[in-house]
């Protein structure tokens, strides 16, 4: 793999990191590169809120803003165009999702949600229950706060119909064996919801190798704007009854987005998938580009990671929750100082130029399982251009 990009060059295209700050919140939502910002502004200017048409000249551009939005997202995805929605968050598709299966679901239909779980991915499940779905939860091992196969085989059955697990838990950074879990519930015969949200900006979400049906992410996440995504499985597109305007065609995906699309955020997005493919080393986005991407990505990652997880765990007023070491999990980092509360130690922590947040970050299950519930955590979450020297700040500060 080419060397990797001077992390000081990276961080010149992002304008928030020139503040001084040390931005610890990436789990909440990314920074954005300059170029994002421009094609945001670039097509505010020139389009205002002009629809797609059929007709008129820049209705076609917007109309064919859309197309290149969906495919770049599938790049993104591993996927095919013709199954990524775009609307605006993953939980909005993943509640559409839910309308669909409560239509084909009922009593004696059971579905499995992981206790790492968002209430993104939890939540839309347990509306289910409405119906008479049962919902059983997998709960993670303390202390370390993994998934077990073994907790799963004794939930599943021949009346699951779906489990639901995160890519990586956005509050203890744990990152599940998803290829394993996707090929265990395929055996029972249900389907399963990853939620990659949290995962997307270390990781490359891939579909067909994780295997799963259906795949949510968010590109605010990822240095985009505020969009949300769902990913269906091709031959399961067109099965699944969710509600929609009468005169889609079910399998048209754009039937699951409802209403007019943010054209300014696909055009911002596609600036961010820009910076990805030049991160890459590319001259078009392909897939290859994209893998080059987050190797450099993982490259950055990695010391600040350690950094971050060490750093805190030899803090002695410290106690780190999750795993304590640095595999299969991303770099979040949750944490209680004695003595504070959570939301305490973010504000100290803010006062010295450090922003990290608190709370529960909508991770009910984890957290309840921990008795952390409804405080919460502090939660320290870095990407790629965050530098050793912002988690020498939060760690100074923490002293
Ligand atoms: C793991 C995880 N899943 C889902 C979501 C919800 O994403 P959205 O805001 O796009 O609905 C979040 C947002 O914080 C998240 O961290």
């Amino acid at each position: 793999m080419p060397r990797t990009p001077d992390q000081t060059a990276l961080r010149a295209q992002f304008p928030a990191l020139h503040q001084g700050r040390a931005y610890l919140d990436n789990a909440a939502g990314g920074l954005l590169p300059q170029r994002t910002i421009d094609a945001v502004t670039a097509h505010l200017t020139r389009y205002g809120a002009t629809n797609a048409s059929a007709v008129h000249a820049p209705g076609r551009m917007l109309a064919d803003l859309r197309r290149q939005a969906r495919e770049a997202t599938a790049v993104f995805l591993n996927a095919d165009p013709q199954d990524v929605a775009l609307a605006s968050s993953a939980t909005t598709l993943a509640f559409r999702l839910s309308a669909a299966f409560a239509r084909l679901w009922g009593p004696g239909d059971e579905v499995i949600v992981s206790g790492l779980e968002h209430e993104a991915n939890a939540s839309p499940w347990r509306e289910l229950e409405r119906v008479g779905v049962k919902v059983h939860v997998w709960h993670a091992r303390q202390p370390d706060m993994r998934l077990h196969p073994d907790d799963l085989a004794a939930l599943l059955s021949a009346r699951t119909r779906l489990v639901a697990v995160t890519a990586a838990s956005n509050v203890l950074g744990v990152a599940p064996d998803l290829p394993a879990i996707t090929a265990q519930v395929r055996a029972a015969g249900a389907w399963t919801v990853v939620d990659a949200v949290h995962a997307a900006p270390h990781t490359l979400p891939d579909v067909q190798a994780w295997g799963a049906d259906f795949v949510t992410f968010s590109p605010y996440k990822v240095f985009g704007p505020h969009l949300g995504s769902l990913w269906v499985r091709g031959d399961l597109r067109g099965h699944l009854p969710w509600p929609k305007l009468s005169f889609f065609d079910p399998a048209d995906i754009a039937s699951i987005e409802h209403g007019t699309p943010s054209f300014e955020l696909l055009a911002g997005w596609l600036g961010t998938l820009d910076y990805l493919r030049e991160l890459g080393g590319a001259d078009t986005l392909t897939r290859e580009a994209l893998v080059g991407a987050y190797g450099h990505i993982h490259t950055l990652e990695t010391p600040v990671a350690d950094a971050l997880l060490n750093g805190l765990l030899a803090l002695p007023d410290v106690t780190v929750y999750g795993p304590q070491d640095a595999q299969g999990r991303v770099g979040t980092v949750a944490f209680r100082v004695n003595g504070q509360t959570p939301t305490q130690t973010g504000l100290h922590l803010s006062d010295q130029g450090v922003d990290v947040s608190s709370g529960h970050f909508y991770a009910v299950q984890p957290l309840t399982d921990l008795n952390l519930y409804p405080e919460g955590v502090v939660r320290a979450s870095i990407a790629h251009y965050t530098t050793e020297e912002d988690i020498a700040r939060l760690l100074d500060a923490l002293r």
